[in-house]
């Protein structure tokens, strides 16, 4: 009887601390990586935000001629080579940050510069609607 209290009791504790979020070493680790000086805040408001404002313009209307198509691929290219910055330098704290890098965000940006190579607005679209689930899932977990 006193040993099941007990265990509640440590049972609640344990969920206290995980409630309250992990040590402050991964909270850092959220911040920035381990050796490079940018702030994650930075590259996404630097050059996630831009570049996914960019895209979501572009496709609303339907890459008009070529060039707004390259532009299409400038942009997928550039949050491509995001998806690897954010799994380098000990930045990554986490599966669900990993699993939103490495899959939607990167995943997408593969299928969308396949789509503005074929000029094929659909599949960019949907393409699109990956990179951008990517946002969420890691932000749910990982932003303030
Ligand atoms: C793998 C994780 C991850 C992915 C994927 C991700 N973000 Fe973020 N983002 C973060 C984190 C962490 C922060 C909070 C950084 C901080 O405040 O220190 C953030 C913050 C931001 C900010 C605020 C930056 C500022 O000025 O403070 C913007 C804008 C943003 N993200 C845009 C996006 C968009 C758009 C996408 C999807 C295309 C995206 N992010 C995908 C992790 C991610």
């Amino acid at each position: 009887m006193k040993f099941t209290k007990i265990a509640v009791v440590l049972a609640g504790l344990a969920g206290l601390f995980l409630l309250s979020g992990m040590p402050d070493d991964a909270q850092a680790l959220q911040e920035k990586g381990k050796s490079r000086p940018a702030a994650t805040k930075y590259l996404m408001r630097g050059i996630v935000g831009p570049n996914c404002s960019g895209l979501g313009k572009l496709l609303k209307a339907g890459p008009a001629d070529e060039k707004a198509w390259d532009t299409v691929a400038c942009h997928a290219a550039c949050l491509n080579e995001l998806s690897f910055a954010l799994m380098d330098d000990g930045r990554c704290p986490s599966g669900t940050w990993a699993k939103a890098a490495t899959g939607a965000l990167r995943e997408g940006t593969v299928a969308l510069l396949a789509a503005a190579e074929a000029k094929d607005a659909d599949a960019a679209k949907a393409a699109f609607k990956t990179v951008t689930s990517s946002c969420g899932a890691c932000h749910k977990a990982h932003k303030k």
